[in-house]
């Protein structure tokens, strides 16, 4: 079955929200995506250009998770997940397992990977995901073809990485976002 972006398809019922509100939470936890992905890529990149490829890995190293707290305007709190994961924390739960798998499945029966994500109600949770497509700057650390000295920096700070080999375009992983159902 195909699935709908933004279907909601918990039980709404067991939910005191009515699907208004369940639209409103989509865009508001939408709009927090934009500027915590701006702010990663601006990193990422400051970090090549001042200290090439090492330096820019210790700082997704160091920073990220600092940008992710930092784009966690309470009561939401953003991350960034895969199914193939450079950093052990970032490895999906259960339920974030199942909807890339979704994605997964939704990107190869043609669905244009920047537009794939899904919000639902989950354990009074509003959660919501959006993939990550690859994209050109994303190669140099997660391609194929990765520059044996800076495959060695992530070898030494990421002994258990998995998150190489995407192809241009390719679903690299998905931010994912949740808030408390009840939180103002
Ligand atoms: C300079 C190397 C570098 C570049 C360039 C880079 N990344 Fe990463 N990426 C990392 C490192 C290091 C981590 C682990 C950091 C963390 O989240 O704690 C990471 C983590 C991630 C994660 C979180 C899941 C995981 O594997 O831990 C995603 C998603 C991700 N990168 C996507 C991208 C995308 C999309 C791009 C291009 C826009 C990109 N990265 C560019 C080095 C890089």
């Amino acid at each position: 079955m195909r699935l709908v972006s933004f279907a909601l398809l918990a039980a709404l019922s067991g939910s005191t929200l009515a699907a208004p509100d369940l639209q409103k939470l989509s865009a508001e936890g939408a709009a927090l995506i934009p500027p915590f992905q701006q702010h990663l890529l601006d990193t990422v990149k400051s970090a090549l250009q001042d200290g090439g490829p090492a330096q820019a890995v210790a700082a997704c190293q160091s920073l990220a998770p600092q940008i992710a707290a930092q784009h966690s305007a309470a009561p939401w709190q953003v991350g960034r997940t895969a199914l193939k994961v450079r950093n052990p924390d970032n490895v999906p739960d259960a339920w974030e397992r199942r909807v890339l798998e979704q994605f997964a499945a939704r990107i190869a029966a043609g669905e244009p990977v920047a537009e794939v994500r899904h919000a639902e109600v989950v354990d009074g949770e509003f959660r919501l995901m959006k993939a990550i497509p690859t994209g050109e700057p994303c190669l140099a650390c997660h391609g194929s073809a990765i520059k044996p000295e800076l495959a060695a920096v992530i070898d030494q700070r990421y002994p258990a990485d998995q998150a190489r080999g995407f192809a241009l375009g390719e679903l690299r992983g998905a931010f994912s976002l949740r808030r408390p159902l009840d939180a103002q």
